[in-house]
């Protein structure tokens, strides 16, 4: 039987800083075996764990999608010793990845329904992921309207600014980019997250809505959507509580009767509804 905490050995094969502040980079991890990337089969929506031999290990969402090969992608935010290490390694080092975790979006389950993301901030990750496999040629046409909300603090702050300028591009996505306050050089919407949802009213009409970001904005989107008919089993919520073990065995990231790293860390909002507010 295979030891589900040992990792798989990666190495950066790219690391792309993302935001003018320098503290969120991404990293594109390359596989050191394949039979290692023929076993990892992941969807969007699950996160890993990244392991930097001697220092420890994180739970990171998976940014790329399954339909860009077998090249993995990481955002991370330089938060504490691990993300600090790691925002320190170069191209060509070598690292750990244990994984795929947590359960993904369920997008089988949602084919030929509406589709409206919302994310604030690098929480965006999975929801990256999600977008790119949306709109591979060989999904596309399995989903109804695409509806992208993204917010970040300015635009210096945006992730995956490429990305976002293809998208917008695009005719087949309603894309509703905004930034927390007027900025020079912007001239796209400015505004909060629950702001701007609100104005782009995505209907609830054969819908489901996928929403991650900081607690703050997934506190006043909620009322957002409730106002506009959405019901609590149409709304998937991604948590991030505090791991470690990842694969539901060391009892630190639960809620109620939930292990976030096992049965999330996508939950319908009426999952959690009932449940206490500890996350
Ligand atoms: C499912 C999941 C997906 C995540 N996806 C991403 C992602 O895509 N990009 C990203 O930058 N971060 C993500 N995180 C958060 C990331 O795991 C933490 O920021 C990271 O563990 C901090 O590690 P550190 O050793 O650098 O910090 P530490 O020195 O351990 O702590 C620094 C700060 O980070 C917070 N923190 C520590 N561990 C965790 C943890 N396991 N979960 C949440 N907060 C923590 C603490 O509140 C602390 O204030 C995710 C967390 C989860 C659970
Ligand atoms: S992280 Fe150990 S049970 Fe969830």
């Amino acid at each position: 039987m295979n030891n589900p905490y040992l990792p798989y050995p990666v190495r950066i094969a790219d690391v792309r800083v993302e935001t003018e502040d320098k503290n969120l980079r991404s990293y594109w991890l390359s596989f050191e075996n394949k039979e290692d990337a023929a076993a990892f089969r992941y969807e969007p929506g699950q996160f890993a764990e990244l392991s930097i031999a001697g220092l420890g290990e994180i739970p990171i969402g998976i940014a790329s999608s399954p339909t860009e090969g077998d090249t993995l992608l990481f955002t991370v935010n330089k938060t504490g010793v691990v993300t600090t290490k790691l925002h320190n390694m170069q191209p060509g080092d070598v690292m750990g990845v244990r994984g795929p975790l947590g359960k993904s979006y369920p997008l089988a389950a949602s084919e030929g329904k509406n589709i409206v993301i919302i994310a604030g901030g690098f929480a965006v990750t999975t929801l990256r992921a999600t977008m790119v496999w949306l709109l591979n040629p060989e999904n596309r046409p399995k989903y109804g309207d695409i509806t992208f909300i993204y917010g970040a603090r300015a635009p210096g702050m945006l992730l995956y600014k490429d990305e976002l300028t293809a998208w917008q591009g695009r005719d087949d996505v309603r894309c509703h980019i905004t930034v927390d306050r007027p900025a020079e050089g912007w001239d796209g919407i400015v505004g909060f997250v629950p702001t701007v949802t609100e104005q782009a009213a995505p209907s609830p009409d054969n819908a489901v809505a996928l929403v991650c970001g900081p607690p703050i904005m997934i506190k006043y989107t909620q009322p957002v959507l409730d106002k506009l008919g959405w019901q609590a089993d149409q709304i998937l919520l991604s948590l991030e509580n505090r791991m470690k073990c990842g694969i539901g065995i060391c009892g630190r990231c639960n809620v109620g009767p939930y292990m976030v790293c096992k049965d999330g860390p996508v939950f319908t909002k009426a999952e959690l509804d009932h449940l206490p507010k500890e996350y």
